[in-house]
């Protein structure tokens, strides 16, 4: 399964924008949808997860994690979506291998949930024959990027969580043939 079935490219100005297409998007993902997060070191890719768990309407606290590499987000019989799939959450960052993946068992619980895997791409792609890969980066626009990285000047403490990321989903496999996230509510 290496030809997309579709790409989609949005910008954010914001993490909580961010969080807001997240949202957007895991109101659509059904139970045995699986992503795969791209892009560097605090470019959101746990930023986006939790915008996703808030629309999969699971159990809040999604955080990056530092010694445990998966965690198991229920979902909410009072959220937007009760009897919905649960999020399965993983950091591969420390995985050396798709064989130490594999020792983390997510088969068992692919069908039956949503599955996130930070750092999964190349790492992944096993664990089921359909797959968003989502890639979150820095650089906006074309290949000057960094358009508007200092808007509004860079001194007040919180304008890390203003800056702009270009995200990218990537569809691969049947599952996502005839869905898209072209008209997100
Ligand atoms: N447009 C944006 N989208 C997502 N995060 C952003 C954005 N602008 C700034 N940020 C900040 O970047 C950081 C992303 O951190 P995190 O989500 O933990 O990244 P990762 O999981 O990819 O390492 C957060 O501090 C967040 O507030
Ligand atoms: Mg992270």
């Amino acid at each position: 399964m290496s030809t997309p079935v579709w790409t989609r490219t949005w910008t954010t100005a914001s993490a909580g924008q961010t969080q807001a297409l997240a949202r957007r998007i895991g109101r659509a993902l059904d139970a045995g949808d699986v992503l795969l997060l791209s892009g560097g070191l605090g470019a959101g890719k746990t930023t986006f997860t939790q915008g996703l768990g808030e629309g999969l309407g699971v159990r809040p606290g999604i955080i990056s994690p530092t010694f445990v590499l998966v965690r198991i987000h229920p979902n909410l019989p009072t959220g937007p979506r009760p009897g919905g799939p649960a999020l399965v959450h993983v950091d591969a960052y420390r995985l050396g291998s798709a064989a130490e993946l594999a020792d983390l068992d997510l088969d068992s619980s692919v069908d039956e949930a949503v599955t996130v895997v930070e750092w999964g791409e190349g790492m992944a792609e096993e664990l089921s024959e359909s797959r968003l890969v989502i890639t979150l980066d820095r650089a906006v626009g074309t290949a000057d990027g960094g358009l508007g990285r200092n808007v509004g000047g860079d001194d007040e403490g919180d304008d890390a969580d203003e800056e702009p990321r270009t995200i990218t989903a990537v569809a691969f496999g049947p599952a996502w043939c005839d869905r898209d996230l072209g008209a997100l509510s």
